[in-house]
């Protein structure tokens, strides 16, 4: 290769063979992995692969969703800051930025609005599926669930190489999964479900189905109402986190758009994941006191808890949401009178944010830190945190869905793995396989 065209490559030597071989270097830095399968010892090898678990150094898409800086705490959806969203732009804009690539014009919010709005009502029949959970079944696990039954309502939602009728999924996962989730609350507090009503916005509407007792009209009040906009507005999207991903993974598949909505709502329960605004409230009640921020510190530092609400596998700076979140909390307090808890998480920050050990591991706050406090004031038990990040997350989960099916470089996915198990062996009969140790077979 001449030497001006070696500008963009990279020189890998096998030091096993001393072959050498050049490697294009793509858009951000990137090396092709299936570039590496050209190194072999032997020609009827395999050849190399990337080993990376948990995908920590691995690009598995080209993405113009979501962009995100860690080193300097930005993030963006389709190129709009996300402070200048969440000041100036509201949820179901946001939506429709996300899975269509742009804000949208009047007209087409309008529509965009209307078809979201006439598709929150859920088939009767989900209401029997509820009344199946037990009274103290946790929301997410059925969110999950009525996301995977809504497939067998609407099994023309497998056609999903037909943009129209992907379109369409789009606006009943939007539309529904908030009734879903007021349902969920509903059934778990044994109060009567409320039905959408189509004259509130959608985070209005959803206060409406959360909340309303015997009044005719239920009238959300406007700061609430704003704050949890933005709040679902914040969770919209993060590029190829573990939900993301699993999105992605199982809608690779190829299957409806409501199993693939399910899995990546079950990789968002988790508590390293969506789950953390959970268990930060329940670190903050279980300090119950400024006076023992101190002492939690010291156990986090001797490994024997997280610090829940800290660290990101990509922010290595302050997670831009949670300055926002901090700045809302403020706003929310106003109305709803001061949660006490937001004095110890400010304390837990303050000290974090000086000691060492959290300092050079560069553990910010993330976007899960100050959420809960707001959730918590605003009257949402806590297994209902993770709900309201789904919320926030189906419109990313979709654009991101979307992306991939449209990717023509995208296929099923399937990483490869390497086999560390034992060579063969024979197959040993039950009668000559000898006794299990005392403490197995007991
Ligand atoms: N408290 C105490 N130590 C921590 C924490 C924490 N919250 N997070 C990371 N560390 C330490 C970790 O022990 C490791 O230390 P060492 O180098 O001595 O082994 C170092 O920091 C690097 O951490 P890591 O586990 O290698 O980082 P990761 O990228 O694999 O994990 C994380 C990222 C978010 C899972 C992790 O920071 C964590 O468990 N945080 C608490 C849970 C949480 O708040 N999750 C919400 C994430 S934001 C919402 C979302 O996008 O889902």
């Amino acid at each position: 290769m001449a030497k001006e065209n070696k500008k963009n490559t990279l020189t890998l030597t096998d030091h096993r063979t001393g072959k050498t071989y050049d490697v294009e270097i793509g858009e951000g830095s990137t090396l092709r992995a299936m570039d590496l399968r050209q190194i072999k010892v032997n020609a009827d090898e395999f050849g190399m692969m990337g080993y990376d678990p948990a995908f920590t150094n691995t690009a598995s898409c080209r993405s113009t969703v979501t962009m995100i800086d860690g080193e300097r705490g930005i993030l963006w959806y389709r190129g709009y800051p996300i402070e200048q969203l969440a000041e100036q732009s509201n949820f179901l804009e946001v939506t429709h930025l996300l899975i269509r690539g742009e804000l949208p014009t009047r007209e087409e919010l309008e529509y965009w609005t209307y078809e979201i709005t006439h598709h929150t009502f859920l088939h009767e029949n989900v209401k029997k599926l509820l009344e199946g959970f037990r009274y103290d079944a946790h929301p997410m696990g059925m969110l999950v669930s009525v996301l995977a039954a809504l497939s067998t309502f609407y099994p023309e939602a497998r056609d999903v190489r037909d943009p129209e009728c992907r379109r369409k999924q789009i606006y009943r996962l939007i539309g529904k999964t908030p009734t879903i989730a007021a349902f969920a609350y509903r059934h778990s507090r044994g109060l009567p479900l409320v039905y959408p009503d189509n004259d509130l916005s959608y985070t209005g509407n959803f206060l409406n189905m959360l909340w309303k007792m015997s009044e005719v009209k239920y009238e959300p009040n406007p700061v609430l109402e704003k704050a949890l906009d933005v709040l679902f507005l914040l969770h919209g999207d993060h590029e190829q986190n573990c939900s993301a991903n699993a999105m992605r993974s199982v809608g690779s598949s190829e299957v409806d758009p409501y199993c693939a909505a399910a899995a990546a709502a079950a990789a968002l329960y988790g508590p390293l994941h969506g789950g953390a605004n959970e268990a930060v409230l329940r670190m903050l009640n279980e300090i119950g006191h400024r006076k023992n921020v101190a002492a939690y510190i010291e156990r986090v530092k001797q490994g024997e808890v997280l610090l829940m609400g800290f660290g990101h596998r990509v922010y290595k700076n302050y997670d831009p949401r949670a300055r926002i979140i901090k700045r809302i909390a403020d706003e929310v307090f106003e109305v709803t009178g001061r949660n006490p808890l937001i004095d110890i998480a400010k304390e837990l920050e303050k000290i974090a944010l000086e000691d060492d050990y959290f300092v050079s591991r560069r553990l910010y706050p993330n976007v899960d830190f100050y959420s809960g406090s707001i959730y918590q004031a605003m009257g949402f038990p806590v297994e209902m945190y993770p709900v309201l990040f789904a919320i926030g997350r189906m419109p990313g989960w979709l654009a991101q869905w979307e992306e991939m099916l449209t990717d023509k470089e995208q296929k099923i996915a399937r990483p490869r793995q390497v086999y560390v198990g034992s060579p063969q062996r024979d197959y040993v009969p039950l009668e000559k396989r000898g006794k299990s140790p005392a403490k197995a077979a007991s």
